[in-house]
């Protein structure tokens, strides 16, 4: 998969792509993350990438132009499946959009700041807008890395065995159950019997109830 980036502020977001599970899978060559300021694709003198809004009112609005432009230099290098904007007016991102976007080849992920971008950048160059959740943010950059996050690690390949994505919470719509390690008594607080019986079924018995449980107490709409 490749992913571009279109920010203001690229140099805040490269470290989350520097460790852990996304900086493995850019080195197993898995994933490819590009960063592109916007900055860099304005035309005006002064390098500004936002103006005031048309009718008046409050905030600044980013420019079409410079987006355009960054848009049209990607596009003519390859073909994209998605072009995302980030925003709190999106489709708000779940499990089931993460799973089926990791199999993406090409996507580009705009991030808006300010009051957001001239909405003739939504309704002619980006294919999907999406938000992790309802709060604002100051701007798309931490929503789009959490996107990628989420996106990166289920690209096959990324997560070995062990850490596979199948028992995670959300997939099945449930909850993940309970986990413990060693050790197996600590102070009195003790790890429940049955993860020490060595019963394979019924462990994952016992799992897939403690999963139940606390999705019904926690979530109960995925239970729907
Ligand atoms: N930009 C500002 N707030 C956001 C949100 N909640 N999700 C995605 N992008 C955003």
């Amino acid at each position: 998969m490749r992913i571009d980036i279109i920010t203001i502020l690229p140099d805040l977001m490269r470290s989350p792509f520097e460790g852990s599970i996304m900086k493995r899978a850019i080195e197993k060559g898995l994933v490819e993350v590009h960063f592109h300021n916007l900055r860099d694709y304005t035309t005006n003198k002064q390098k500004s990438v936002d103006d005031y809004q048309f009718g008046g009112g409050a905030g600044m609005v980013m420019q079409i132009q410079p987006i355009d432009d960054c848009i049209k230099k990607l596009k003519s290098e390859r073909n994209y499946d998605e072009i995302i904007y980030m925003t709190p007016d999106g489709e708000t991102l779940n499990q089931k959009m993460a799973n089926s976007m990791s199999l993406l080849k090409n996507i580009i992920i705009l991030c808006g700041h300010y009051k957001g971008v001239d909405q003739r950048v939504r309704d002619h160059l980006i294919t999907k807008e999406i938000s992790i959740g309802d709060y604002v943010l100051s701007g798309g950059e931490l929503g789009a890395v959490i996107l990628c996050d989420a996106l990166i690690r289920l690209i096959p390949g990324v997560l070995s065995d062990e850490t596979s994505a199948l028992t995670d919470s959300f997939q099945d719509n449930l909850l993940a159950p309970p986990v413990y390690t060693r050790p197996a008594d600590y102070n009195g607080w003790k790890v429940p019997e049955i993860l020490l019986s060595g019963h394979f079924a019924k462990i994952e018995q016992w799992r897939e109830e403690k999963a139940f449980e606390h999705t019904k107490n926690r979530r109960p709409d995925l239970l729907e």
